[in-house]
C-alpha cells in the first residue's frame, strides 16, 4: 500500500521572500483559496512578525481556510510566537512553525550561540508555543551543513518538548541527492522519540537540486515535503510543488508514495501565482512550462499522433492542461503538418500538399516558429487548396 507524504506549501511565506515577488492581502488570499483548492495538506500563510501587513494576511487567511492546516513562521523568540499566536487565533487547524539555525557556521557568527544555548532556545520555543497550539513545527535552519548527531539531539530535545514535525531544511541548497537521503535516513534511525513526530525536509534549489533532493528524501522516509508553486523562494528558488508531486505521480511504481494533491488543478495555480507576483515560468519549465507538452521534431510528432505515451511520460490534462501543442517549425513533419492544415479546414490534394510543404520547409528555415497565419498564406497561394468559405 502506497505511504501519504503531506505536502507543505510555502508559497505565500518563502515563495513571497524570493526578490520582486511580495503580495498584497487580495493576491495572498487569491493564492491561499487556490492553494487550498489544489490539496496541499498545510500551507504557510506569512512570517507574522515580519511586518503588520503580513500579520493581517496570515490572520485573514486563517479565518477563511479551512480545509488544510496554517502555518505562521516565528524564529525562536516570545514576541515572534506572540504574533503567531494572534495571526492563527482564527485558523480550523493552526501550525507554529519554529526555527533555529543548527550549524556551526549560523550558530557561531550568525546566533553567537553555543551549541548548548541552541538546544536551550529551541526547547524553550517549542515549550512556549506548545502552550497555545497543539501542532508547533521545528526547523533546523541549515540542517544539511549541521552535525548530524547534534541535529538528532536537537530533534529529541524539541519532540520532548511537545514538537509534532521536525524539519530538516537545505537552506542553501547545498545538499547532494544521495547525501541528503542518508541524512534523512540517519536523523530517523538515531533521533529519539522520532514516532512521536512528523520528519519533514525543505529544500532549496542553489544547484537546481531543490527537486532531486526532496524526492530522494522522501524515498528515504520524509513525510512531509516544503515545497512552492513555480519553485519561487529566496535566491535560486525552493523545491517546486508541481515537479515533486508529479514525480511522485508518474513514478509511483519507483516511489510508491501518494498526495493529497488535486493534480488537475496544477496548471491554473501556476498562472496564478505566476501573474500575481510577475514572475514569468519559463518555457522549458517541468510540468507547467509554455513547452512542457509542445512537440517540434517530425519524429516527435508522428510518435505522439500514434500513440502520446510514445514522448509523454503524463498527460497535458493530467494537470490541467487542456490538450499537447504540435509546433510547426523546421523540424516538424508531413504528418503534422497535414493535421495542422486539416484543423485549420483544408482539404488539399497530394500534389498540392508536396509543394505547399516544400514551401513551408523553405520559411521554416527563416522563422523560429511558423504560424497559423503563415501557413493561412501558403495555402492561398495554392488556388485548388482554398476551402469553401475562401472562395
Ligand atoms: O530555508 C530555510 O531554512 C527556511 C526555514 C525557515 C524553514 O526557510
Ligand atoms: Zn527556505
Amino acid at each position: 500500500m502506497a505511504r501519504i507524504a503531506q505536502i507543505f506549501d510555502t508559497t505565500l511565506r518563502d515563495g513571497e521572500q524570493a526578490p520582486g515577488c511580495s503580495m498584497n492581502l487580495q493576491e495572498k488570499l487569491e493564492v491561499a483559496r487556490r492553494l487550498e483548492k489544489l490539496g496541499v495538506d498545510v500551507m504557510e500563510a506569512g512570517f507574522p512578525a515580519a511586518s503588520p501587513g503580513d500579520l493581517e494576511a496570515v490572520k485573514t487567511i486563517a479565518g477563511i481556510i479551512k480545509d488544510c492546516s496554517v502555518a505562521g513562521l516565528c524564529r525562536s523568540l516570545e514576541k515572534d510566537i506572540d504574533a503567531g499566536r494572534e495571526a492563527l487565533m482564527n485558523a480550523a487547524s493552526p501550525r507554529i512553525h519554529i526555527f533555529l539555525a543548527t550549524s556551526p557556521i549560523h550558530m557561531e557568527y550568525k546566533l553567537k550561540m553555543t551549541p548548548e544555548q541552541v538546544i536551550e532556545r529551541a526547547v524553550s520555543a517549542v515549550a512556549y508555543a506548545k502552550k497555545f497550539c497543539g501542532d508547533v513545527e521545528f526547523s533546523a535552519e541549515d540542517a544539511s551543513r549541521s552535525d548530524p548527531d547534534f541535529l538528532c539531539k536537537v530533534f529529541g530535545a524539541v519532540i520532548n518538548a511537545g514538537a509534532t514535525v521536525v524539519n530538516v531544511p537545505d537552506t542553501v541548497g547545498y545538499a547532494m541527492p544521495d547525501e541528503f537521503a542518508k541524512l534523512i535516513g540517519y536523523v530517523k534511525e538515531n533521533t529519539p522519540n522520532m514516532d512521536r513526530a512528523r520528519l519533514s525536509v525543505h529544500c532549496h534549489n542553489d544547484l537546481g537540486l531543490g527537486v532531486a533532493n526532496t524526492l530522494a528524501a522522501a524515498a528515504a522516509g520524509a513525510d512531509q515535503l516544503e515545497c512552492t508553486v513555480n519553485g519561487i523562494g529566496e535566491r535560486a528558488g525552493n523545491a517546486s510543488l508541481e515537479e515533486i508531486v508529479m514525480g511522485l505521480k508518474v513514478r509511483k511504481d519507483f516511489y510508491g508514495i501518494d498526495t493529497r494533491i488535486d493534480t488537475a488543478q496544477i496548471y491554473s495555480t501556476s498562472r496564478l501565482v505566476s501573474q500575481v507576483t510577475g514572475v514569468k515560468v519559463q518555457p522549458n519549465k517541468a510540468v507547467v512550462g509554455e513547452n512542457a507538452f509542445a512537440h517540434e521534431a517530425g519524429i516527435h510528432q508522428h510518435g505522439v499522433m500514434a500513440n502520446r505515451a510514445t514522448y509523454e511520460i503524463m498527460t497535458p490534462e493530467s494537470v490541467g492542461i487542456p490538450k499537447n501543442r504540435m509546433v510547426l517549425g523546421k523540424h516538424s513533419g508531413r504528418h503534422a503538418f497535414e493535421d495542422r492544415l486539416k484543423d485549420m479546414g483544408y482539404t488539399v490534394e497530394k500534389e498540392t500538399l508536396d509543394a505547399v510543404f516544400m514551401e513551408f520547409k523553405v520559411l521554416a528555415d527563416k522563422k523560429k516558429v511558423v504560424s497559423d497565419r503563415d501557413i493561412e498564406a501558403l495555402v492561398m497561394g495554392a488556388a485548388s487548396s482554398v476551402p469553401e468559405t475562401y472562395k
